[in-house]
């Protein structure tokens, strides 16, 4: 065997995550839903777990739109009238009007020039970022960015990489003062919403500082912005972190089909003229599949519904869900980070206790995600409850009083 040594080492790499309790590998397999009753939102049938019905608290399908009749009807129609597969890549055997019609209406929804989708929204700023970064580029990043970002800006090796700490807008400033003296370009890159914690980036005050500065630099200071989790979650009309911010629009805006949307792929939105550049150089856009052309459907029927009054109600139920489960929480003596966006953590701050809580919450039929080291630093181990607008009060009722429940 030519790999029996490198087997060995991975081997033992996985056998010592298994020990130390962190194997990712190991996931909740779901099987099939149970349709939501009056007082009851849906529940989740699991793999090797009989017929216990599960109440999950850790859906990124904010709005519940994964379930919705039409939503999946539209993907049906598509995938009997285009098949399942795209087929193959855009630029080498063509697209499907499905695809072209969605970008035309992100870009609506987000009041831009032009929107192109990705396979995801990890590709999308995978594909987008290091296109934008030259040799005398500065990338100006928040410290708690999501994965996608990080990488992101490995790819692109810029010449300058500043990490500022979460949220500290001093530390940009600086930040984009020292690149004036040596760059053409800055980049200020950040999450709207920060999925671990549901808090949000200041928009309008980064917005601010990039005009401040923008003059100072040849090739301008643009800002880019993944809102995966605030785009149909957060502000007013589910346009999220821009909106509930109040913020000028960035210069590109990314965000997913795969969480409030309830399907799946990835999307920038911005100037034409930038989109027209990424179509020509964004390997991860030229050389890989779009989403299928029933997931673009599908999408397209989302994006509608959330500009609708059903989605006004929608948002509006999300959010009461959203403030009656954080009033609770804090009502039992939990931490919590507030926020009006559906993430709400439990700030537990120790391994031992996160487990054991979630292992209680497993056992009382609710799923929820226990987040600790090395995911996040020591001490800031959380639960992450995430709310869904088909909740209903009934079973916010029930987790917060499987929670009152627990005793260390
Ligand atoms: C900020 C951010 N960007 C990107 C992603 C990935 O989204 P997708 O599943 O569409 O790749 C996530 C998902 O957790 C996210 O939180």
């Amino acid at each position: 065997m030519p790999c029996d040594r490198v087997n060995r080492l991975l081997k033992s790499y996985v056998d010592e995550l298994t020990t130390g309790h962190s194997r990712k590998g190991l996931e909740t397999v779901f099987e099939k839903v149970v349709e939501p009753t009056v007082d009851k939102g849906p529940r989740f049938r699991l793999k090797a777990m009989g017929d216990r019905n599960f109440l999950r608290m850790n859906s990124n399908s904010y709005l519940g739109l994964s379930l919705q009749r039409d939503i999946i009807v539209a993907e049906e129609d598509a995938v009997r009238a285009c098949g399942t597969g795209p087929g193959a890549v855009r630029f080498i055997s063509g697209t499907w009007a499905m695809h072209t019609e969605l970008e035309q209406t992100l870009a609506a929804f987000h009041q831009r020039e032009a929107a192109m989708l990705f396979s995801s929204a990890y590709a999308t700023m995978m594909g987008v970022l290091p296109a934008l970064i030259t040799d005398s580029t500065a990338v100006i990043s928040d410290a708690l960015n999501h994965n996608c970002i990080i990488n992101a800006i490995s790819l692109g090796k810029p010449t300058v990489k500043s990490i500022y700490p979460h949220l500290e807008m001093i530390q940009l400033e600086s930040a984009l003062a020292e690149a004036v003296t040596t760059c053409d370009r800055a980049i200020i890159v950040t999450d709207g919403i920060f999925s671990m914690r549901g808090d949000h980036a200041p928009l309008k005050e980064i917005m601010a500082l990039a005009g401040e500065y923008d003059v100072r630099f040849s090739e301008n200071v643009l800002v880019v912005v993944d809102d995966s989790h605030g785009v149909g979650a957060f502000g007013k009309h589910g346009r999220g972190t821009e909106e509930y911010t109040d913020s000028p629009q960035v210069d590109l805006l990314i965000g997913t089909l795969g969480k409030a949307f309830g399907v799946n792929g990835g999307y920038v939105t911005g100037p034409a003229s930038i989109i027209d550049y990424l179509r020509e150089v964004s390997p991860f856009y030229i050389y890989s599949n779009p989403i299928t052309p029933g997931e673009a459907a599908a999408a397209h029927r989302a994006v509608n519904v959330v500009d609708s009054d059903k989605g006004q109600q929608l948002l509006t139920t999300l959010r009461q869900r959203t403030h009656e489960f954080e009033q609770g929480v804090k009502q039992l003596g939990f931490e919590t980070i507030a926020s009006e966006h559906p993430v709400v953590p439990l700030m537990i701050r120790d391994t031992g206790r996160t487990t054991a809580l979630v292992r209680h919450l497993f056992n009382n039929n609710i799923l929820a995600t226990g987040i600790t080291y090395p995911v996040v630093p020591e001490g800031d181990e959380e639960i992450r409850f995430q709310v869904s607008a088909d909740h209903t009060e009934d079973d916010i009722a029930e987790v917060l009083d499987a929670l009152g429940r627990f005793t260390d």
